[in-house]
């Protein structure tokens, strides 16, 4: 792919930036995830969740290209600023980025470079949006890792990932994410290595930063009372489909035990439920007309 080009997007007014119309995925013929309808405009804040295996991940991959080879994928349309994903015949393991969708992914130890410098990863993001000096590259580095809220640049800049707190990788990540200038952020499971405090950090981080550029948030979490406070509507996954798709004030009018997203809320311990003698749990099997 050409370093310089991240090409002027084709889109009209009228159509959603990501578009996903019965997204199947299988992995060696075995169905992950089956007819997953859902599309995002820009600057929209969408939280797709769901328990382990429901098939979250995947249908992100889907979206950013970046599904294993054992994966068949099909879909009635899959598109992001009106150009079809994945038309492409190359049979690479990782199929090529889709340009303008940037994925944060939740362990960012293993996603950051270990051995070289946050510095050099920086000028190698920037510069494959657009040729970048040396100079520019350590300004707009800076500027973009006290957006969000990291300091100590100069330290940062010259460390390698290993150096850095798990917090401050987690926002390394981020900046580096955003120094691409994405227009759609994923973030698969970004806190769920992370203490309660530092994960409501990120999710505010995460959806300042979305809400400044204008970039799109597609958050993935198994913690559905986190992301109903900072996105804009919530998909929930069961087995591999869309069970329920809702703003978060939708889910809180709903009456307890009436949805499966509902009981993913009451099965979470809160400050409001810690003393109650069992937390409500969902069976495997039980359906929910809702
Ligand atoms: N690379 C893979 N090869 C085979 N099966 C996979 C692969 N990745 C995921 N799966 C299976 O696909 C299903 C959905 O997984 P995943 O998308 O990772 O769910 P989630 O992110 O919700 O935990 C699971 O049954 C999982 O075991
Ligand atoms: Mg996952």
């Amino acid at each position: 792919m050409s370093s310089a080009t991240i090409e002027a997007p084709v889109r009209t007014s009228t159509s959603p930036m990501l578009q996903l119309t019965n997204l199947s995925v299988s992995y060696d013929g075995k169905p992950a995830v089956q007819n997953v309808t859902f599309s995002i405009s820009s600057g929209e804040r969408y939280a797709i969740i769901g328990e382990s295996g429901s098939g979250k991940t995947t249908v992100c991959m889907a979206i950013s290209g970046f599904l294993p080879r054992n994966a068949t994928i099909s879909s009635e349309e899959r598109s992001f600023q009106g150009v079809p994903i994945g038309a492409t015949k190359q049979k690479t393991l990782i199929a090529p980025r889709v340009p303008g969708v940037v994925t944060i992914f939740q362990d960012a130890m293993s996603s950051l470079d270990p051995v070289s410098t946050i510095g050099k990863q920086f000028t190698a993001v920037l510069n494959g949006v657009r040729k970048t000096s040396a100079k520019e590259a350590i300004e707009r580095s800076e500027g973009i890792l006290r957006s969000v809220g990291l300091h100590d640049v100069d330290r940062i800049w010259k460390s390698s990932a290993a150096r850095l707190s798990g917090g401050m990788r987690q926002r390394v990540m981020i900046a580096l994410a955003l120094a691409a200038e994405p227009q759609l952020v994923i973030a698969d499971e970004p806190t769920s290595a992370l203490d309660a405090s530092l994960a409501r950090e990120t999710m505010e981080v995460l959806s300042e930063l979305t809400a400044t550029t204008g970039a799109a948030l597609l958050i993935v979490s198994h913690d559905i009372a986190l992301c109903a406070r900072y996105v804009d509507h919530l998909v929930v996954m069961r087995n591999g489909r869309v069970v329920e798709s809702m703003t978060p004030q939708e889910l809180a009018a709903q009456a307890p035990g009436s949805s499966y997203g509902r009981g993913l809320l009451d099965s979470i311990p809160t400050l409001s439920n810690w003393d109650v003698e069992r937390l409500r749990t969902i069976d495997a099997n039980q359906e929910f007309t809702a």
